[in-house]
């Protein structure tokens, strides 16, 4: 079976693995920068823009592709999988249309209030700040201001994290709409979500949902959750499938929340087939979604995907058959830390183009995974890019030896202005995650 995927970071270059690790696949990658890791395991690579939606179809076609992948939310914004269908090539992702569900956050807020979906925040959205006064007045300035479409997950500001009062929020919702950041000329306002953030994806096949096990991933830069917000510094999840302050009904809401969204797609006659992600946080009340998007999370893949026993593809052909439900997931039963290598001043002014070397056979030698992202292969050098460089994996029966494993990985890659931030999966910061949603299930 011939296999493309679409995307050069790490997230893709975990796809292209678990592609890898399947049985009778061939695989081919289009990506925008020269991934080493994507290079070893494909057997053919174009380096190009992603969302050039032609260039990729005509490469799918000319080298015969049984089945596309598409790691990164822009191309799906493209319209790629349309463009693909039309050529007569299945894709494991969403249409243009369903991925509306990740790249018009207006739209989301919509169809769940549409269909009684339960986790919905209160919201609104404005053409002008004058109008979102209100809005932030009755919420006591207690609101998150959201560009409607994709930012690279750094255009969401929240209340006493990235602003406070309402004539700063009032600044950036004016900026927002002035500079149309997201696309469009018009700002999503919701109330803000009080606890402790949770990602939870699964796979679908337009009606079923087969769940994998909840991350938590690290927005912020710095360590204790300080700085600017990032795509995501590192992630953690644990080998009951939970996480420390996460309980298994709770985590059900969540994935009913899913499911309910994905036959609401179904209705609205956008069946949506491909991995889904969904970013809830756990409140003192229950469990409220934040995000959805129409993709695997960066870096939440790469706690996911290595415990994936089931033949990757299998799971591909039951998601393109709607036979998900006769399809058992087998899951290794292992906790996970993921920490990302970043150019120092990633997240503000990246220090990018510097040399980077990564001792694959010593990291992958202690039972760690390393996946290369926005790096460049230039002659035989590895250069850093303008965002994250490269992540390690850390697999092993508890949360403390994954933590453990995935430093000592890290100490084999070296290079000038790196920065990596070493609290992910560490006990106190876990410890401190639990006393906070210990105090917010207190509240009443
Ligand atoms: N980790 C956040 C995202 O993938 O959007």
């Amino acid at each position: 079976m011939n296999v493309l995927v679409v995307g050069g970071g790490a997230r893709e270059h975990a796809l292209c693995a678990a592609v890898a690790r399947s049985k009778n696949a061939t695989l081919f990658s289009v990506m925008s920068n020269l991934n080493p890791g994507i290079e070893q395991l494909a057997k053919e690579f174009l380096v190009t823009k992603e969302t050039n939606v032609d260039v990729v179809t005509q490469f799918a076609v000319s080298r015969k592709a049984d089945l596309v992948l598409v790691g990164p939310e822009a191309p799906l914004e493209a319209g790629i999988v349309d463009s693909l269908r039309k050529a007569g090539i299945a894709s494991c992702a969403p249409s243009k249309a369903a991925a509306r569900i990740e790249t018009n956050k207006e739209w989301m807020r919509n169809l769940l209030q549409r269909y009684q979906i339960p986790g919905q925040l209160a919201f609104e959205v404005v053409t002008n700040a004058q109008d979102a006064k209100a809005f932030i007045e009755r919420l006591h300035g207690e609101v998150a201001i959201k560009p409607i479409g994709l930012t690279g997950g750094k255009g969401v500001r929240v209340a006493g994290d990235h602003f406070n009062g309402t004539q700063e929020a009032l600044a950036y919702i004016t900026e927002v709409i002035e500079k149309k950041i997201g696309g469009a000329a018009k700002v999503l306002l919701e109330e803000k979500a009080v606890g402790e953030e949770f990602t939870l994806q699964a796979f679908s096949d337009g009606e079923h949902l087969a769940p994998l096990p909840a991350v938590q991933d690290h927005k912020r830069l710095l360590p204790d959750d300080q700085g600017p917000n990032t795509g995501g510094m590192g992630s953690y999840s644990c080998v009951d499938g939970l996480l420390p302050f996460l309980r298994e009904g709770e985590y059900k809401e969540g994935l009913h929340i899913l499911e309910l969204i994905v036959l609401a797609l179904k209705k609205e006659g956008h069946p949506y087939i491909g991995p889904i992600y969904g970013q809830f946080m756990l409140t003192h009340s229950d469990v409220k979604l934040i995000e959805v998007n129409a993709r695997f999370g960066d870096p939440e893949a790469m706690n996911v995907l290595p415990l994936l026993q089931t033949d990757f593809l299998e799971v591909c052909s039951a998601m393109l058959s709607q036979t998900l439900e006769k399809t058992p997931l087998s899951l290794a039963k292992k906790s996970t830390v993921c920490k990302y290598v970043v150019p120092e001043g990633y997240g503000v002014k990246s220090m990018s183009g510097y040399p980077i070397t990564v001792d694959e056979q010593a990291i992958q030698s202690l039972g760690d995974l390393v996946f290369y992202a926005s790096v460049n292969k230039k002659n035989h050098d590895i250069v850093t890019g303008t965002s994250r460089a490269v992540a390690v994996v850390g697999i092993a029966d508890t949360i403390d030896s994954a933590e453990k494993q995935c430093e000592a990985g890290l100490s084999y890659i070296h290079g000038e202005h790196l920065f990596v931030r070493h609290d992910i999966g560490t006990r106190p910061l876990l410890e401190r995650r639990s006393t906070h949603m210990q105090k917010i299930r207190g509240k009443p």
